[in-house]
């Protein structure tokens, strides 16, 4: 099929990429022209797992191409919108600027008959007010909204693959029409038997909100849990693995730690409130605040047990934070918990030197007052503590004899416990996790 996908941020890179992977023609378009150009050399302006290749094989085969042109999108049979919905800055609520300006852009070049497509996390209601704004401009046109739920790191499988597929369509003949053409763009995952959810725009745009609302309360909760273990000496990783094998449960999402961050489960739970107080129903989702003030709290939990394991003072100590990105295999650092303990030490007047594998430069671009060294031995070197706040399989794996020798002081707060307490207090290390005695 004939693909067009507006926004070729995390999400709509990939999503271009990927619908060319799978054998459809695709133009990307954005209006930056630097990420433009990067991606038609199939140079990602952002780091994922796997979408450079993908990129390249996809743009040889002249499936794919990039382009700032909304014209260069006419032919398309279906437009894929997946635009940024970021926070309104000192409000909850999500800022639509980019989807409306991609709607009011797009509408022009679209045919009589084809389908527009959401795909950016937006407020319940966005799509029933977005359709009227595409149809006034193209009354033969037909919205959808289909929400996705690729995680950064696996973005790439996780398109090709995904473990469910929604459709929010109108009804009668246009949502008929709209799930034709969407079958035919997901043949593949579809002929795998990926389950399938056909609904209406709000249950469809709801989805994607509660699933993120529901992932954020689950590592809330263990956090939550955490706080107790360590007041009575319990150990937090034991009781996930005693709880989560309750298939009820389950153990996935249940690391205790520094907490969740990123482009999407901060920004989405906050917006999500704002939505339901602006519908009436702000009493049902009151806990997505404790939610989020549980989450938040974490940081502070690691900036307080690192100043007990220092004796009680951190200015001009020399701490190595090993970790920016909110999350291993990524080099997103927005809402970051571990760029947020950077900053918070150095405030406190330590002397912060950080590393990360891939998310330094977006780091410095947003705290240039940080020490940034590319390497994990030069931020360890002489360091009088070490904090772990994002899991990268080479900090999960270092060494502590080795990391002993570079140090100054052998004191660890593993914020994410990612470490093995024995193996570090076993080479002398003092050992701090969260929720673990
Ligand atoms: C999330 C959703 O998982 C995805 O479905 C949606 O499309 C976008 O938002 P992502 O932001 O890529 O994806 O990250 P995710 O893997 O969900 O992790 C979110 C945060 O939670 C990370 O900061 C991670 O470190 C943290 N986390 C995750 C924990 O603190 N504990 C856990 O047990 C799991």
């Amino acid at each position: 099929m004939r693909l067009s996908v507006i926004g070729c941020g995390y999400l709509g890179a990939v999503h271009a990429a990927c619908m060319a992977e799978l054998g459809h023609e695709v133009v990307g378009i954005d209006v930056d022209a630097g990420k433009v150009d990067a991606l038609n050399r199939a140079a990602a302006p952002f780091f994922e797992p796997g979408l450079d290749e993908t990129l390249r094989k996809a743009i040889d085969s002249g499936r794919l191409r990039f382009s700032t042109d909304f014209a260069d999108a006419a032919t398309a049979q279906v437009h894929f919108v997946a635009v940024g919905t970021p926070q309104k800055p000192g409000e909850n609520a999500a800022d639509l600027t980019y989807v409306h300006a991609a709607i009011d852009a797009l509408a022009p070049h679209v045919a009589p008959g084809s389908l527009v497509v959401g795909k950016s996390t937006v407020p319940v209601g966005t799509a029933s007010v977005l359709v009227q704004r595409l149809q006034a401009v193209q009354p033969e046109a037909t919205l959808a909204w289909n929400p996705e739920f690729l995680r950064e790191g696996v973005a790439v499988t996780d398109t090709i693959a995904p473990d469910r597929i929604v459709y929010g369509l109108p009804s009668g003949a246009d949502g008929e029409h709209a799930k034709a053409l969407l079958d035919e763009v997901y043949a593949v995952a579809l002929g795998k038997g990926t389950p399938l959810v056909v609904t209406d725009y709000a249950t469809a745009e709801l989805v994607k909100v509660a699933a993120n609302a529901f992932l954020a309360t689950k590592i809330s909760f263990i956090n939550a849990m955490s706080e107790v273990a360590d007041t009575v000496g319990a150990d937090v990783t034991q009781l996930a693995d005693a709880i989560g094998y309750d298939a009820r449960i389950g153990r996935k999402f249940l690391n205790a730690g520094v907490g969740f961050g990123g482009g999407c489960l901060p920004k989405d739970i906050r917006a999500f409130r704002a939505r339901a107080e602006e519908l009436g129903v702000g009493d049902s989702l009151t806990f997505l605040k404790e939610v989020d003030a549980i989450n938040v709290r974490q940081r502070e939990r690691v900036v307080i047990r690192l100043r007990e394991a220092l004796g009680g003072e951190l200015a001009g100590r020399r701490v190595a934070v090993l970790g920016l990105a909110f999350k291993p295999d990524s080099d997103d650092v927005r809402d970051s918990p571990a760029l947020d303990v950077a900053v918070r030490l150095k405030g406190l007047g330590a002397d912060v030197v950080t590393t990360d594998p891939r998310a330094i430069e977006n780091a410095r671009a947003r705290h240039p007052q940080l020490t940034y060294e590319p390497s994990v031995e030069a931020a360890l070197r002489n360091a009088a503590a070490v904090v772990v706040v994002t899991e990268w399989a080479e900090y999960r794996d270092l060494d502590p004899e080795w990391a002993g020798e570079l140090v100054a002081g052998k004191v660890i707060i593993d914020g994410r416990n990612a470490l093995n307490p024995l193996t570090w207090r076993a080479a002398g290390w003092t050992y701090r996790g969260s929720g673990r005695p």
